[in-house]
């Protein structure tokens, strides 16, 4: 096992170069867990629809069984249930990486992923306006922890994964030992709710049994509503917050990706509680919602283009997109460097962001991505509200109309001229990553 994982690591590095190992030993994760204190900064900056954002992400279940379920149900008639919202693509990681960094770099596998320190993430946003943000992870043994996973010690059942951990993939976060010790466990969660210093966004992900990974949804479900019941009686927590139940991807990857959705808290109006929001939304709307809400910039990624959540753009005007979901196709992910060949091909190409333009958010493109990619041409055309690739033909056969609006017309999907992007063989990563999931089943 460990001469298989050593030769895989090797593969690894000679495939993408900022891959490296990082599984410490038990006794340094005792050590590091003994001194590594979590830093929880507080703010208080005034959104235009919610003061605190927090999200929970759920495991792999399709919209329909999520929908059928009892305590989702009941979940439901305390918000509003996103009923077009959608996943971008398989597996895990890449969600979770495009919910913080606007894109998926073409993941489409679930390794040790690592991304270059010129891709900005939303920790950057908020930074911008000192808007205190944190991640909580059930069963992360210390605050920052790298590691690949951390089971549980009796039973060696699958607890805490680095997959399901947004932040740690990006090299911007990871290499700033104060940014990681804002990537904290739930135990910390529960320690902040109670002496309210909870931060203004956080991204929540519960172990690998609670979030229905391991388990099912009628297991995910009724954990999720044994854990949200008290903070809806939470006055402290409650006070215009906005709280997004959702859930990573769906289970069956042949479907569209839709992907069972409820906002609940205190920036509802009880008259909605109960109610639908059939706008079309996906992961990225979400950076941009929390873009319009603070006035903050964009990524210059998928965010940029991202229809705004309702309760968030009826406040700013924007008007969203209606987007023709009947030819889109959100279960896999167009070519690029983070690509294993598992169901993308991988290109050495960074993508270069957006640096001009207002974003569906209307406050133009983070200072530090304007620098960065200065006199680059954007790889995609990330003001469209779906994500699509001319190059390789990716959902280029989707269409969106603004809503309410018929002088505005179909969208046009002839981009412009791309930067180059040079397919090559992705034979030693099609093998990468067969020997890659033939160790992650060995989990
Ligand atoms: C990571 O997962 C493997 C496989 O389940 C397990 O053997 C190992 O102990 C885990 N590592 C930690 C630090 O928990
Ligand atoms: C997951 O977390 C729960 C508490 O929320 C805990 O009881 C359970 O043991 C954890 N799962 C595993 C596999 O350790
Ligand atoms: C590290 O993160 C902190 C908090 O986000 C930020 O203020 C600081 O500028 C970062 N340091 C570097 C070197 O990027
Ligand atoms: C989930 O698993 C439990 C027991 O393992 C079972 O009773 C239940 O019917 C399952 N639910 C679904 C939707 O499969
Ligand atoms: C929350 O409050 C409601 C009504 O006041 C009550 O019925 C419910 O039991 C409470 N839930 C929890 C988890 O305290
Ligand atoms: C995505 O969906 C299409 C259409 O159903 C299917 O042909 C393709 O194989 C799916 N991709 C994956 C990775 O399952
Ligand atoms: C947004 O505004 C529309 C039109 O007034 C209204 O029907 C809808 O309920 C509002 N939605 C939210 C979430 O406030
Ligand atoms: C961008 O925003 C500025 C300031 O709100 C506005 O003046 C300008 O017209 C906008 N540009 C576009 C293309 O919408
Ligand atoms: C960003 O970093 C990657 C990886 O080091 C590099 O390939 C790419 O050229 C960089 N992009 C820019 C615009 O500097
Ligand atoms: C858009 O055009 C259709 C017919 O072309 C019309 O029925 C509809 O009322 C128009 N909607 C708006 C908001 O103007
Ligand atoms: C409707 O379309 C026109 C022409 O493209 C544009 O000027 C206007 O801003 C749009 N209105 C809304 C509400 O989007
Ligand atoms: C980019 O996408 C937007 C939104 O769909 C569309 O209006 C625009 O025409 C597209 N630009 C190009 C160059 O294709």
């Amino acid at each position: 096992m460990k001469s298989i994982i050593a030769s895989l690591l090797t593969a690894s590095l000679a495939y993408a170069q900022t891959a490296t190992e990082s599984e410490p030993s038990l006794s340094d994760i005792q050590g590091a867990a003994a001194t590594t204190k979590p830093y929880s900064p507080v703010s208080s900056v005034t959104g235009l629809a919610f003061d605190k954002f927090y999200q929970v992400w759920l495991e792999n279940i399709d919209y329909e069984d999520a929908a059928a379920d009892a305590n989702m149900k009941w979940l439901a008639t305390q918000g509003i249930t996103l009923t077009n919202f959608f996943a971008l693509t398989h597996p895990s990681e890449p969600n979770y990486c495009a919910s913080a960094g606007g894109d998926t770099f073409g993941m489409d596998n679930d390794n040790f992923n690592q991304i270059p320190a010129n891709v900005s993430t939303i920790a950057d946003l908020f930074d911008t306006k000192q808007i205190s943000w944190g991640e909580y992870q059930e069963d992360l043994p210390y605050p920052g922890f790298q590691g690949y996973n951390y089971s549980n010690q009796k039973t060696q059942a699958n607890d805490y994964v680095r997959k399901h951990n947004p932040l740690v993939l990006f090299d911007s976060v990871a290499k700033n030992s104060t940014r990681l010790r804002q990537i904290k466990a739930f135990t910390d969660f529960e320690d902040d709710l109670a002496h309210k210093k909870l931060p203004q966004y956080a991204f929540i992900t519960p172990n690998m049994t609670n979030d229905a990974h391991d388990t099912n949804i009628t297991f995910g479900a009724k954990w999720e509503r044994s854990w949200v019941s008290p903070l809806l009686n939470n006055s402290y927590f409650m006070e215009n917050t906005l709280l997004l139940l959702t859930f990573d991807e769906d289970k069956t990857y042949s479907k569209t990706n839709r992907i069972f959705s409820i906002l609940l808290g205190g920036a509802i109006p009880d008259h909605l509680k109960g109610t639908t929001d059939n706008t079309f939304y996906t992961h990225y709307s979400i950076i941009a919602s929390l873009s319009a809400n603070w006035g903050l910039p964009s990524l210059g990624r998928w965010d940029c283009g991202a229809n705004i959540l309702e309760i968030v753009a009826n406040k700013t005007g924007y008007v969203n997109y209606d987007v023709d979901t009947t030819n889109l196709r959100l279960n896999e992910t167009y070519p690029g460097p983070m690509s294993a060949g598992e169901y993308s091909k991988f290109s050495p190409v960074w993508p270069n962001a957006l640096t001009s333009g207002n974003c569906s958010a209307g406050h133009g493109i983070l200072n530090i991505v304007k620098e960065t990619y200065k006199g680059t041409v954007p790889t995609y055309n990330y003001t469209s509200p779906f994500p699509y690739d001319t190059k390789s033909g990716y959902n280029v056969k989707v269409t969106a109309t603004k809503k309410g609006n018929n002088s505005t017309g179909p969208s046009s999907l002839v981009a412009k001229p791309n930067a180059a992007i040079s397919l090559v063989s992705p034979t030693t990563g099609s093998v990468f990553g067969l020997l890659m999931a033939l160790w992650l089943s060995l989990f």
